[in-house]
């Protein structure tokens, strides 16, 4: 890994935290951590409002996705992981803390308000997973071709179902072969729309340095004229290479486990707590060594979305899925400034 390629954001020491600074400052040194979350094309729609021991988390929808993610489904999913490392941090602070997802129904933008409550319980299991934001990096690359031991799975369900979402492991040849057609199918109808290539130009472009991924935005330069499903798999999932015909063959043998998280409902609280599952599961893979990145192309699709649930033979709804494995280790992607993203 170039070391010199790493964005700043991803230096946050720990010791810089004096351990009798106010709660509000541990909030706010809290968000260094939270802003490290996945977000989709690396909008980081979130903002943040400190006010002594309450923080206010919102949905910032000027960075919303409308061709891709028209309802902000993955935009609150988005909110939802970065709330997940707000409360590993705080809990690794030994804060305790009281969260009330969807204060105000009048204002559909405020997801939680999170409280730092000083006798309250402080969750300790979440501490493991501290070191584990700063390591955590999506890796777009093929995975070694081994199978994921049952115990590493079991973790992994375990994270989801602790954030009340259902989690289905497909590791067998043939259900991620199939799986790996419906990624396929997808691809090729979100590429052939010139309103997806354009808002995905937007955000893989290397003028960026603050959010998008600009680091995908090498050999993309026609992006905005391509309309090829290589290369959409290029981008959105890895370098396949080969060709078109190697194409689901590949992706199901560079993908050792595919993982999907549902919820019961399909509504904001469903998306948030599918955000909190989602890195739950990834701090847990990234602090057993392991990596992953994201197929979600047919979820965003409605026909496709229910021809995936009919595949994984699912009461709920999929909200993501995510290829888990070990895969060498990929550069960060930049983050916004706080001064941005917190008043
Ligand atoms: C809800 C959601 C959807 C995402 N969808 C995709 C995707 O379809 N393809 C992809 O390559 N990455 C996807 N990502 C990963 C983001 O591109 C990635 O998190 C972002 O670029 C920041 O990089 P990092 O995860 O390495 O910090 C998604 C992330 C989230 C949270």
């Amino acid at each position: 890994m170039n070391a010199i390629s790493q964005p700043t954001a991803w230096f946050v020491d720990l010791r810089q935290l004096d351990e009798h600074a106010s709660p509000e400052d541990k909030l706010r040194f809290a968000l260094r951590y939270a802003v490290l979350a996945p977000s989709n094309h690396n909008t980081q729609p979130w903002h943040f409002i400190v006010d002594g021991d309450c923080l206010t988390l919102c949905a910032d929808r000027m960075r919303a996705l409308p061709v891709v993610d028209p309802f902000d489904r993955e935009l609150i999913i988005s909110c939802g992981a970065a709330l997940f490392n707000l409360r590993v941090a705080l809990s690794r602070f030994g804060l305790a803390y009281a969260i009330t997802p969807f204060p105000a129904p009048a204002d559909v933008d405020v997801l939680a308000h999170v409280r730092v409550v000083p006798e309250g319980h402080c969750d300790n299991s979440l501490v493991p997973l501290f070191d584990a934001i700063q390591q955590r990096v999506t890796t777009r690359e093929s995975f070694v071709n081994e199978p994921a031991p049952p115990e590493f799975q079991r973790r992994l369900v375990e994270a989801g179902v602790a954030e009340g979402c259902d989690i289905v492991c497909v590791e067998s040849a043939a259900g991620r072969e199939n799986l790996a057609a419906l990624i396929g199918e997808a691809d090729h109808t979100q590429f052939k729309d010139p309103r997806f290539r354009r808002e995905l130009a937007n955000w893989v472009h290397p003028g960026r340095d603050q959010d998008g991924m600009p680091a995908l935005s090498a050999g993309m330069r026609t992006l905005l004229d391509l309309a090829v499903p290589l290369v959409s798999s290029v981008i959105r999932t890895f370098d396949l290479g080969g060709g078109m015909a190697a194409t689901h063959h590949a992706l199901a043998a560079g993908s050792p486990l595919l993982l999907c998280i549902a919820t019961g409902t399909d509504d904001a609280p469903a998306w948030f707590a599918a955000g909190q599952a989602l890195q739950r599961v990834l701090l847990t893979a990234a602090a057993a060594g392991m990596t992953a990145s994201y197929l979600n192309q047919p979820i965003e699709s409605p026909p496709l979305r229910e021809r995936l649930r009919a595949a994984l033979n699912l009461d709920g709804m999929p909200q993501l899925l995510i290829r888990v494995g070990r895969g060498a280790q990929a550069p960060h992607s930049p983050r916004r400034p706080l001064a941005d993203v917190v008043s």
